[in-house]
């Protein structure tokens, strides 16, 4: 049973949601209750971003229908766009554009796709993952590591030299068991790019920057590269990381390192399925890849991370159907709930950014982490995505709020304490840093 003491004082009136249920009922996974918040739907956020680095149209094509139930509902067309749509058009299924969008996808940068097609299911059983491969398996267990690269030229030269043969690290681990799937991808900070590489800064690269909403904050953090390092065994990401920090030596200074884990059918630790409507198919590559728009950095993707302590108890203390309001999906069966079109908006809306019926997508891979004995609880939040403002902006929205005011309440139990950007070259522009004419 839920105890009144507990609720936060902003349930009442900031979540100001009429479907909410009335206090008291109890807050079990399991409960038959389903919550529906209906009504006026999706929100379709007008004109372009600052920083915006190229014209959108290259992520999925939103129908501007309702988001709720998608690929349940069939054909339907919401009130204010009817008489925009000459015919009703499919609500949107599984994330794939229409035949036209993916054209232009394929045509803007061929690397992107052969990059992503390299490794048939058959080559990964004998051969292990090639490094930057920002789609890699999601794993049962991811180590993030964030360092700092110390300041003489030396560590630099490490660095470079570290980085760009990563590939070899991979091989010696990651060949013992194939079937762990090892993976790493590096990160680059903006700082500290210009000490590794003559290469032209990605267009869009420039450090976390931090947001500041009403009530909540998302902080920049220091960090010049990122280690992603995903594997079915955490000994396999252990001894990666070892052999890591043996070739590294005293020319960086860690950060943080925070490892990871699946947890049950991929939920986080506010006990939500975490990672549902990330692309698939093609829409991987479009959303996370950079094209012809900065053709130094093509195969490339930006990646932001965040790190995020849960308020356990207190999350807890709401019933299951306020939970479910706030993320915007069913608890149990991870159905989706229909957007609100005014007032205050889950989480899956406000991180839903439409541009001229346009959709942005990004890929996630969050890893819950945590310690019981220490009342640590956390989500590790990282985003690889084709353009950083499609981040930037999730998070504007997430912690300013839409209206400003109408913050994400994801937030009010779960507090950042980490905010980083990098970006991750393609496998051979890494590599290729070895050789850098900087270096010689
Ligand atoms: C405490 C940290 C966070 C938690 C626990 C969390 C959890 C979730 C959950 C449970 C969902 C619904 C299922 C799904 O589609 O994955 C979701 C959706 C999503 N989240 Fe988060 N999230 C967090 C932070 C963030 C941040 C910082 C961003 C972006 C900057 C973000 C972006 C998204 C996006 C894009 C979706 C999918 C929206 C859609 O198209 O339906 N999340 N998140």
């Amino acid at each position: 049973m839920r105890d009144d003491a507990t609720i936060p004082h902003h349930e009442s009136a900031a979540f100001g949601n009429p479907d909410l249920p009335p206090e008291g009922e109890s807050n079990t996974v399991d409960d038959p209750a389903s919550l529906t918040m209906t009504g006026p739907q999706n929100p379709v956020i007008e004109g372009q971003f600052p920083g915006q680095i190229d014209a959108p149209g290259t992520s999925r094509q939103h129908d501007g229908l309702p988001r709720g139930r998608r690929g349940v509902q069939g054909a339907e067309v919401r009130g204010d766009l009817a008489g925009e749509l000459a015919e009703p058009r499919p609500a949107r299924a599984g994330g794939r554009a229409g035949p036209e969008v993916l054209d232009r996808r394929r045509n803007a940068c061929p690397t992107r796709c052969s990059r992503f097609g390299s490794m048939s299911n058959s080559s990964s059983r004998r051969v292990p993952i090639e490094a930057q491969k920002v789609d890699a398996p999601l794993t049962s267990s991811a180590t993030f590591l964030v360092v700092t690269v110390n300041d003489d030229a030396d560590a630099a030269a490490t660095v470079r030299d570290t980085v760009s043969g990563i590939d070899d690290i991979i091989k010696n681990v990651g060949f013992r068991d194939l079937d762990a799937q090892l993976s790493c991808t590096v990160g680059i900070g903006s700082r500290v790019w210009p000490r590794l590489t003559s290469r032209a800064a990605p267009r869009g690269l420039h450090p976390f920057t931090a947001v500041t909403g009403a009530t909540h904050t998302a902080p920049s953090t220091p960090g010049d590269i990122l280690f992603h390092i995903r594997a079915n065994r955490q000994d396999l990401t252990f001894e990666f990381e070892r052999q890591l920090m043996d070739a590294l030596g005293d020319a960086v200074t860690v950060v943080d390192e925070t490892t990871g884990f699946r947890y049950f059918d991929v939920r986080d630790l506010l006990g939500f399925v975490d990672g549902t409507a990330n692309p698939v198919g093609n829409a991987v590559a479009d959303s996370t890849l950079i094209g012809d728009e900065d053709p130094d950095n093509a195969g490339g993707s930006y990646v932001v991370i965040q790190k995020y302590l849960h308020d356990l108890d207190t999350w807890q203390a709401l019933t299951t159907e306020q939970q479910e309001a706030i993320i915007g999906r069913k608890k149990a069966d991870n159905v989706e709930l229909d957007d609100a079109d005014t007032g205050q908006k889950s989480h899956k809306t406000l991180s839903t950014i439409v541009v001229d019926g346009v959709e942005h997508d990004i890929l996630r891979d969050n890893m819950p982490f945590g310690s019981p004995g220490a009342s640590e609880f956390g989500t590790y939040f990282i985003g690889y995505s084709r353009h950083l403002w499609v981040i930037e902006k999730m998070l504007e929205r997430m912690f300013i709020g839409d209206p400003p005011g109408l913050h994400d309440r994801i937030l009010d139990f779960s507090t950042p304490v980490m905010g980083c950007t990098f970006f991750a070259p393609s496998a051979d522009a890494l590599s290729a840093l070895g050789d850098d004419p900087a270096t010689a």
